[in-house]
């Protein structure tokens, strides 16, 4: 058992400031040893090291109607190349974000290495906007059109490099309940299986995980990406990160989607994304979501409750 615990403090794919801090305050609550104390050996990267992306940070949205496309192309392009290194070595990475545009990097880097990967994407929005449909221009809400090669046509020349690589019937989404007009255009024409908070109510969040997996890993052979962006849970849990939805998972049924991901044995590289510890209102708002972050990661790399 081999992790690598990649640190991505970014904060381009989005407006806000403070989200590049995550994995500092992550790592400052003892995520490392978390991990090490469920027995696994572990390894720190930051491929980012001291690339300076803040100071190029723009809200102008270029001639595609994006934001930020070349620093977010070179964030992604290291954490795809640290990914890929990882999945292909063995270990299993936990990418700690930093905003969900990595989400680009994490999926292709993954791919690259076991191109039978399936993705399950826990988030309260779907971030399959291409440069067509997004509304914002921010790259978080964009990173699954890349990988899956959506609206190809209208992409800026910065993510030419981005392998098309993850098909439709691959990705799953769980936690959905604010989706973009475009993107629910987009998830209907592709078939792509989408769970919303509607469907955890109605079935429970057991099944739903069993049929989120049924649909993309009907065997339950394919190794699993597991993307989690934190917003996924109710943000009276999970309050500090920078696009918060009322109406969300609560903490109890986020951490059950790690356990049941952990339990099937295929998990195979994963990312903690979007908390932004300077959207705290309080000290308390900060550490329940540093500490969901961290819970998230243990839960999915083998805790259990007894
Ligand atoms: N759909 C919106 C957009 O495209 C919100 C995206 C939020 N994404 C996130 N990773 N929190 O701007
Ligand atoms: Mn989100
Ligand atoms: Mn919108
Ligand atoms: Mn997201």
């Amino acid at each position: 058992k081999k992790a690598t615990i990649i640190t991505a403090p970014f904060s381009g794919g989005q407006p806000k400031g403070g989200v590049e801090l995550g994995p500092e305050y992550i790592m400052n609550a003892g995520f490392e040893k978390q991990i090490a104390n469920l027995g696994w050996d572990v390894k720190v990267e930051n491929p980012l090291d001291d690339t300076s992306f803040e100071d190029k940070k723009t809200d102008d949205k270029d001639q595609y109607g994006v934001k930020n496309a070349a620093i977010v192309s070179e964030c992604c392009q290291k954490i795809y190349n640290a990914v890929n290194n990882s999945v292909a070595s063995g270990r299993l990475p936990i990418t700690i974000g930093g905003d969900h545009s990595i989400g680009t990097a994490t999926v292709a880097g993954t791919m690259a290495a076991r191109p039978d990967t399936c993705v399950l994407w826990i988030d309260a929005h779907a971030d399959i906007n291409t440069p067509q449909t997004t509304e914002s221009g921010n790259l978080h809400g964009c990173p699954m059109s890349f990988v899956m090669g959506l609206d190809k046509d209208s992409y800026p020349p910065e993510f030419s490099w981005v392998p098309q690589c993850l098909k439709p019937n691959k990705i799953a989404y769980i936690g959905l309940r604010d989706v973009d007009d475009g993107e629910k255009r987009i998830l209907r024409e592709n078939n792509i299986p989408a769970f919303s908070m509607y469907h955890i109510d109605k079935y429970g969040i057991g099944k739903v995980v069993e049929m989120a997996l049924d649909k993309i890993n009907p065997d339950r052979s394919a190794p699993i990406h597991l993307s989690y962006d934190v917003d996924a849970i109710d943000p009276s849990f999970v309050p500090a990160t920078g696009t918060r939805v009322e109406g969300g998972l609560t903490l109890r049924e986020g951490l059950f989607v790690a356990e049941a991901v952990a339990e099937t044995g295929l998990l195979s590289s994963m990312d903690i994304v979007e908390t932004n510890p300077l959207l705290g209102q309080t000290d308390a708002h900060i550490l329940d979501t540093v500490s969901a972050a961290c819970a998230i990661g243990r839960c999915a790399l083998g805790q259990t409750l007894l």
